[in-house]
């Protein structure tokens, strides 16, 4: 493994479908450079550290120069139609490259490349290269073809597919942190949800690949780790050398048992299937941190059950209700949709009365916003007026910044281990690092005592909406 990049980045960004523009690095060793950004999801991120791999050893050099690249690839993301706006917009901004640099190619990874498959290619003239998320490693291949003038398109899904034996090249890694994939596709089918179209069935990863390459991340220097899949509760392998059935919790267990002083993280857990085990296993060990991520999507079960979520309100609350118990100080954090198909202002009160209840220390909110060839697509008619959703959506987003803003102020006087990320984004004097509950923490630097990837015990004097603020003790 490589490390290329270190620049921070906050990748909570990621879910909000911004994009991010990989590093330049001087590298006339290579021949050929290719630039990559990724839209949607922490996995696609993932993705795209793979697909740098995969290029890196067949002798791509990367830039963060897009004007300096034979290649340019957007990951992309289908999971709102917003999303797939961005990329149509970027796509766009690259006509003027192309015609400028004759046989620059251009390649749409990820999502929206599965959804709209060789379409792609007649609606967007100037695509060259149309790879779906299991088809990565005949990327090399494609790439040969299309610099003989052809169109070069693969969106082969796979079952096996996890790309356990490719190393990720961090890209725009900030040396601290980093995610680890342990499982791909989703067999979920929420209603809503593109995902189970464009990612495939559920698969997990090898553990051991796991393990190797989280002790291998510990090893040089990273700090944290974040294993990724769409429903990780339903992780699952047996390990045909030792016969051993392996969990979620197990896992868990496993990559937290590598260091005390490796973080360990996860997303995203499912209400349906987050088990007491794993709520313990997070509650056993220090450096797995007390923090969830359990997204709600809806506060009313009658929205819940056309979502094809298969939980209640009440057995959702009674999951809070459990991970408070066993872990009194765990922060939680949700997804939340407004304006499902036939959400009625009643609907739409369960939902911040769920919020209240929860009392969800940060918020993913979205207006729903009708996916082709999804269930509720296909059933239900996308009956809320545009204004509706919004304004309910604004209702959210307001009471999601009370409850924020409440949480930090819970906050202050309280000290916490803090994992210090790097500079703060406004001055290079504050360190920015994350407590266990993955909340911000700002703190000014004294005497140089600390470094990037060090624990500081800081202690909360004051905080933004946002941010904690406070001093080292
Ligand atoms: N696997 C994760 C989330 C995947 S997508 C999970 O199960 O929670 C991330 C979030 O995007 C979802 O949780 C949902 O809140 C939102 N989302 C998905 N499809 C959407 C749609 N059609 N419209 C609006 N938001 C959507
Ligand atoms: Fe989509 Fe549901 Fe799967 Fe999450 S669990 S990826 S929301 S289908
Ligand atoms: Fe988007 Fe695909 Fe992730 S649709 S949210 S990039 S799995």
């Amino acid at each position: 493994m490589e490390i290329l990049g270190l620049q921070n980045k906050v990748h909570d960004e990621a879910r909000q479908g911004e994009a991010f523009a990989p590093f330049l690095e001087d590298m006339n060793q290579y021949k050929k450079h290719f630039y990559i950004e990724s839209y949607g999801c922490q996995m696609n991120f993932n993705d795209s550290e793979i697909v740098a791999s995969i290029l890196n050893k067949e002798g791509f050099g990367a830039t963060r120069n897009v004007e300096n690249a034979d290649l340019i690839f957007l990951n992309t993301c289908s999971v709102r139609e917003k999303a797939e706006q961005a990329v149509r917009k970027r796509l766009t901004e690259f006509k003027k490259l192309k015609v400028a640099k004759p046989g620059l190619l251009i390649g749409v990874l990820g999502c929206m490349a599965e959804r709209l498959k060789a379409k792609f290619l007649e609606e967007e003239k100037l695509v060259d290269i149309v790879v779906g998320p299991d088809a990565y490693r005949s990327l090399p291949g494609l790439i040969e073809e299309a610099e003989t003038g052809q169109k070069a398109v693969n969106v082969l899904l796979s079952r096996e597919e996890t790309y356990a034996d490719i190393s990720p090249i961090r890209l725009d890694s900030n040396g601290v942190t980093a995610f680890v994939s342990i499982m791909r596709g989703c067999n979920n089918m929420c209603s809503f949800c593109v995902v189970p179209f464009t990612r495939g069935r559920e698969r997990s990863r090898d553990v051991n690949s796991i393990i190797a390459e989280a002790t291998n991340m510990y090893e040089r220097g990273f700090k944290e780790v974040t294993l990724l899949g769409q429903n990780v509760d339903s992780y699952y392998w047996i390990d045909e050398t030792t016969n051993e059935t392996v969990t979620f919790a197990m896992l868990l267990e496993k990559v937290a048992l590598i260091s005390t002083d490796l973080r360990v993280r996860f997303s995203t857990s499912h209400p349906k299937d987050i088990t007491d085990e794993v709520i313990y296993t997070i509650a056993k060990y220090e450096n797995i941190c007390n923090y969830i991520h359990l997204p709600v999507q809806s506060g009313s079960t009658r929205v819940l059950q056309l979502m094809n979520r298969t939980y209640t309100r009440e057995w959702y609350m009674a999951k809070v209700n459990r991970i408070k118990e066993i872990i009194p100080d765990c922060a939680i954090s949700a997804d939340i949709i407004a304006g499902f198909c036939t959400e009625t202002e009643e609907d739409h009160q369960d939902t911040l009365n769920i919020m209240e209840f929860s009392q969800y220390d940060f918020s993913y909110m979205f207006f729903y916003s009708e996916r082709p060839g999804t269930l509720a697509a296909k059933r239900y008619a996308d009956d809320v007026p545009l204004a509706t959703k919004k304004r309910r959506l604004a209702e959210i987003v307001a009471l999601q910044n009370t409850l924020s803003a409440k949480s930090n102020q819970k906050d202050i006087g309280k000290t916490y281990q803090v994992l210090i990320e790097g500079n703060s984004k406004k001055s290079d004097e504050y360190w920015m690092g994350r407590n266990s509950q993955n909340k911000v923490i700002v703190f000014p630097k004294i005497n140089n005592d600390f470094k990037k990837g060090d624990y500081a015990l800081v202690k909360v004097n004051s905080c933004t909406q946002a941010t904690l603020m406070g001093e080292i003790v």
